[in-house]
């Protein structure tokens, strides 16, 4: 299979992950299929498309005739051999557990094309685990998105043992499309790559605020104007590049070692988050949403309004939207 090849996906489960997906496919002029179990959660997909839509309209993405025709491009259905059968790229995006993911995929290579390729937007379950089943292992690889997809480039692509070159490439191909921004693994990772990143941030968010250093607030407050702001435009790496001056991030690295060699001594090294963590950060959180003025959401709908509305101002200075 080829990426130009691909003419009709499918989204198989269009819950939370799903419906973007199915979006993101419309968006770039596909005919998408998305598939739910129910009628019930099959009308709650299309009503995350259409609010999606209206964002998209309301930031001056789309016209409202535009959002029209990409939400008439979406199909939905009960039924996975129907979402399928056309699909030559069908992304997964059932629950996060190996029997669900075994049934679907069970159900998904029943009706579909030999060859068509099937990405699982599994988090961090092993892709060679989720294909063990499969009649054709080799067109199955990992499609890890971020939440949410039709707005976040980023996807983590896996193999599995089985898992061809041929599909890897053309995953890659596929997303590059959808003008996503494809990372593939060299090897198959737990967490990938960036829900590592995030977490080894987030474990030093946590000892920060338990040790009484700083509020969850303050946490929040430094990343988002400190280097997040800088991390939305380059990776670590490069802003390091450009902090080590002349000397690049070598001389940066060479020149702080003796300094970051006793700050990594004094930061947590923990195998686990401590128990109380979640509480403790839940109570920061309900406090930080509490300052918040309203116009920058201060409730969790309100909020993520707000982040699609920034993620959208971001994404057309990334030239992405
Ligand atoms: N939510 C996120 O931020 C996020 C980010 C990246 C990847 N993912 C991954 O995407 C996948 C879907 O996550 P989500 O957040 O969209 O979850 P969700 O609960 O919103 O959707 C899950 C879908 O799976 C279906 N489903 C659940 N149990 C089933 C069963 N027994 N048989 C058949 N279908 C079943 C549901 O009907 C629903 O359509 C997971 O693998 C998750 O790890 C989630």
């Amino acid at each position: 299979m080829k990426a130009e090849d691909i003419k009709c996906a499918a989204s198989v489960c269009a819950g939370v992950i799903g419906y973007s997906y199915a979006l993101k496919f419309a968006m770039v002029g596909l005919e998408v299929w998305a598939q739910n179990r129910t009628e019930e959660s099959s009308a709650r997909a299309k009503g995350r498309v259409e609010e999606s839509l209206s964002s998209l309209v309301k930031n001056g993405v789309y016209t409202e005739d535009e959002a029209k025709e990409v939400a008439g491009r979406i199909h939905y259905t009960t039924s996975i051999a129907e979402a399928v059968k056309e699909a030559q790229f069908i992304q997964e995006s059932s629950a996060e557990h190996y029997d669900v993911k075994w049934q679907i995929v069970d159900e998904i290579e029943a009706a579909a094309a030999p060859d068509a390729i099937i990405a699982s937007s599994t988090s961090g379950l092993l892709v060679t685990e989720i294909a063990k089943n499969a009649k054709h292992p080799e067109r199955f690889c990992g499609g890890h998105p971020y939440n949410p997809p039709h707005l976040i480039p980023l996807v983590e692509i896996t193999r599995g043992e089985k898992t061809s070159e041929e599909t890897v490439e053309c995953a890659k191909a596929f997303y590059q499309k959808l003008g996503m921004e494809p990372v593939v693994l060299k090897k198959e990772a737990l967490g990938f790559i960036c829900n590592r990143l995030q977490m080894a941030l987030y474990r030093e968010v946590a000892n920060l605020v338990m040790s009484g250093v700083c509020t969850v607030e303050d946490a929040d407050k430094a990343v988002t104007f400190g280097p997040g702001i800088r991390w939305g435009i380059m990776g670590p790496s490069l802003v390091f590049e450009l902090g080590g001056g002349a000397g690049g991030v070598s001389g940066l690295m060479n020149h702080l070692h003796d300094s970051t060699t006793l700050w990594l001594q004094d930061m947590a090294d923990w195998k686990e988050f401590p128990a109380e963590w979640a509480d403790i950060a839940q109570k920061g959180v309900d406090e930080e949403l509490a300052h918040r003025p309203a116009e920058v959401g201060n409730t969790p709908e309100t909020l993520a309004e707000w982040r699609d509305k920034m993620l959208i101002e971001e994404l057309k200075l990334h030239h992405k939207l």
